[in-house]
């Protein structure tokens, strides 16, 4: 592990918003000393209420908040309206396509476009306030037009990523109870055509479905099919829409987004974010941590479908009114040199990615970095799942050319924004670490036994000790399930605090180490994957009796699936490759192939306790071709950790 801490470059820190570590505490003590005054006044600093909220901050039916209850505000105007006095013709998005187009759209052009498309929704298909709206879109500037289209007129969208499975889709469109799918026929990946719509179509063709209306932008103008009176063309419909839409009027507490993430046991969680707080802190966050400036040109490489690409490609850049890149393509395509061409060409200034690209790139283009000129980066931020020290110095160095900060942000789909980061002007970094909480963030390390802070070099679980205004509201339509997710496990001189599910320490500087989740999500190259989600879908293969998965450390993707797969017979199998493809298959109809096994294993059985727990632990273990070492003699079976032991000693 690398020790030393590297000082900010003092450039930065002259022009940074928060230049310096005592500015820092400064405003960390007063957010701890007066903590609705803190967040009362960034509140009204930086949004542009129609009218005042009356509470900051109400616990009273904790662990259900409130933030600035009684204020009314659209977020859509905080992200346009608001700038066109000072930035109607400054870039809003530019757009890159996975074919090279690029396209610049101002403040003034994504207020027209975005009022003509809410204008679409609200007189065409009937979309009212309150009313879902599930996007399924490809990274293209009509997916950033029809979530701000659904701010504008108080629609509540739930984007479900391009890569998921209609079995997927589906579960997310019945579960929010979707009057509407926004979509597209398709778009380009590698330069050719791939497609959307026929997912949508499958997903909504068996069953009662509460999906009325299908919008299409047509985009790679390949054939689909259209079924009468459910679908309908965005090309066409847009022509005649207005450029005036008023926007509603949404009180601070309204639904603004549903986002499905994994947990560890059963489908995926309806995550609620609300408009008033969760604006605020992708706003502030964006001016802090990546401290963007007037005209600077500012790069996220997420994918709208995951809350980085909600948070940091669209809502919190277009709130400060910064320019954000949106791209469509493959970050290795044509070669692993794009994306530093983009930086090159753009002169981008911030570029916010995941380690798993991070050691995608090194590994395919070590060089190429050098290849351009990336002076302009001052910003290097990365996200999703720990960043090792390696792809770390590279991403310094070789990008950074070592004078850029490189902030490793950590945080997660429920709490809306960063919660720990260094920050570029202040922090010293320390390579692979996110270092401290944010201002205003009371995140601690606890015991989760005594509810204490642990010492230094003691591993605890990460939590957050107070309300922040961007935090999950609850999960769709399960409260009991949000508490039961987010505040049973850990309780601070009595009370439950949230835990993140992640596992976290501190060095003897107070900086924190994340160290990963403590339940049984896996972080696939930074996507969050529940094994409960995915043993369910192998379940369906009808010779499954039983299975389990765990993740396994791999080389790119951070962690990979590794399943353990017992069939009811062996009779009628045909080789293993056929058994390990047709499971592969189901996976991919059920989920899609972000969940698809790195490792299958056929095993005799589980190793389970006798109240029948598979023991997960030991299963991880075996999973590294690592010793086991646990305690065994609890098992219905020992001599099965042997057994499993030798297959895969043999496999390797
Ligand atoms: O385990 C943590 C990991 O990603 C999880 C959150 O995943 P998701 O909700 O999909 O959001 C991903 C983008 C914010 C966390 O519980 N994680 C996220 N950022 C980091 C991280 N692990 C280590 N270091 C990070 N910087």
């Amino acid at each position: 592990m690398l020790k030393e801490l590297y000082l900010p470059n003092p450039e930065l820190a002259k022009e940074a918003r928060i230049g310096s570590m005592e500015q820092y505490w400064y405003l960390q003590n007063s957010a701890k000393n007066d903590y609705e005054g803190f967040w009362g006044a960034f509140a009204q600093k930086k949004i542009d209420w129609f009218e005042p909220f009356d509470k900051v901050l109400d616990e009273s039916n904790a662990p259900f908040v409130k933030w600035f209850d009684g204020g009314k505000l659209n977020v859509a105007y905080q992200c346009i309206d608001r700038h066109l006095d000072t930035r109607k013709n400054k870039a809003a998005i530019i757009f890159v396509g996975d074919r090279g187009e690029e396209i610049a759209v101002t403040y003034q052009e994504l207020y027209r476009n975005v009022n003509k498309f809410a204008n679409l929704l609200r007189e065409d298909f009937g979309v009212k306030k309150g009313d879902r709206v599930v996007i399924y879109m490809p990274m293209i500037l009509e997916a950033a037009y029809a979530i701000l289209a659904c701010a504008r007129i108080g629609a509540v969208h739930s984007i479900v990523f391009g890569g998921f499975s209609a079995e997927a889709l589906k579960d997310r469109i019945l579960d929010a109870e979707a009057k509407v799918v926004i979509t597209a026929d398709g778009a380009y990946r590698k330069s050719k055509p791939y497609m959307l719509k026929p997912v949508v179509d499958k997903a909504l063709e068996e069953g009662d479905t509460p999906v009325e209306k299908v919008l299409v932008v047509e985009r790679n103008g390949e054939d689909v099919e259209w079924v009468g009176g459910r679908d309908y063309s965005y090309n066409e419909l847009i022509a005649g829409k207005g450029i005036t839409c008023e926007p509603e009027v949404m009180d601070s507490e309204d639904p603004l987004f549903l986002l499905y993430t994994s947990g560890s046991t059963g489908k995926p969680k309806g995550v609620q974010h609300n408009q008033a707080g969760y604006i605020l802190w992708a706003q502030m966050t964006m001016e802090w941590v990546f401290d963007v400036k007037e005209n600077d040109t500012y790069w996220c490489t997420a994918d709208i479908g995951w809350i980085t690409g909600h948070t940091y490609i669209i809502y919190g850049p277009l709130a400060m009114g910064a320019t954000t890149v949106m791209f469509e393509g493959v970050i290795t395509y044509p070669d692993a040199g794009r994306p530093w061409q983009i930086v090159e060409s753009l002169s981008v200034n911030q570029f916010y990615t995941a380690p798993t690209a991070i050691r995608v790139l090194h590994k395919m283009g070590e060089d190429e970095p050098g290849k351009y000129d990336l002076s302009s980066l001052k910003v290097l931020g990365t996200v999703g799942e720990p960043i090792d020290p390696t792809a770390w110095k590279w991403y310094y160095e070789a990008v950074g050319g070592s004078k850029c900060a490189i902030v490793d942000t950590y945080w997660q789909t429920e709490t809306g924004g960063h919660i720990v980061s260094p920050l570029p002007g202040a922090t010293p970094i320390k390579p692979a670490c996110a270092t401290l909480p944010l201002p205003g963030i009371m995140a601690e390390i606890l015991d989760p036994e005594t509810g204490e802070k642990v010492e230094p070099g003691e591993g605890g679980y990460m939590c957050i000790t107070r309300p922040w205004p961007s935090q999950i509201r609850n999960v769709w339509g399960d409260e009991a399930r949000y508490v039961k997710s987010y505040f049973g496990d850990v309780k601070k001189d009595g009370k439950p605090v949230y835990f993140t599910g992640d596992g976290a320490v501190y060095d003897e500087n107070g900086y924190i180490t994340i160290t990963g989740r403590t339940d049984d999500v896996i972080n696939v190259s930074g996507h969050r994957m529940g094994t409960a989600e995915v043993e369910a879908a192998i379940k369906k293969h009808e010779n499954v009796a039983a299975v389990a998965v765990v993740g396994k450390p791999h080389e790119l993707k951070g962690e990979g699936i590794f399943a353990y797969v017992v069939l009811k017979s062996d009779e009628g199998v045909g080789d293993e490759i056929e058994e390990v493809r047709a499971i592969n298959n189901i996976i991919k109809q059920e989920i899609g192939n972000i969940a698809l096994c790195d490792d299958m294993i056929f095993v005799p059985d589980l190793p389970k306790t006798r109240s029948g727990k598979i023991m997960r632990r030991i299963l991880r273990t075996l999973a590294k071709g690592e010793k086991v070492t646990q305690d065994t003699s609890t098992l219905e079976d020992p001599s099965i950790v042997e057994t499993i032991e030798v297959m895969i000693g043999r496999e390797c």
